[in-house]
């Protein structure tokens, strides 16, 4: 198998977000959005500082309208879909987009080579 299967669409409600540790380091080093039946995912970076995750709590990637990505340090807002950062002191720049699938059976699956490339 050269990809890991990280859960099921419907393990996410619109608007949730999950951060995953898939090499059991002791912290998430990306994380999966739901919007809408799309999926989406970025590595638990914020580009501000670039060494800082993002969440207050794991899994709190999203703000209270789960309408954007909210950095917890200093309030960075980053579009869902492209995670442009549209509001903070790192407007302008984006998180780094991770590629995953999502199987006809609504499986999501992230690949191996992704994983080495992205350092996660
Ligand atoms: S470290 Fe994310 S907004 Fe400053």
């Amino acid at each position: 198998m050269n990809k890991i299967h990280l859960g099921a669409v419907s393990d996410f409600n619109d608007g949730e977000a999950k951060g995953f540790d898939i090499n059991n380091v002791g912290a998430d080093t990306f994380f999966v959005v739901r919007k809408g039946n799309e999926m989406f995912a970025y590595v638990d970076i914020c580009p501000h500082y670039n060494d800082t995750s993002l969440p207050w709590k794991r899994h709190m990637y999203l703000d209270n309208q789960s309408q954007h990505i909210v950095c917890a340090a200093h309030g960075a807002l980053f579009d869902i879909e492209d995670g442009y950062c549209l509001q903070g002191p790192c407007l302008g720049q984006t998180l780094r987009k991770v590629p995953i699938e999502v199987s006809a059976d609504n499986d999501i699956w992230i690949r191996l080579t992704t994983i080495e490339e992205f350092n996660l």
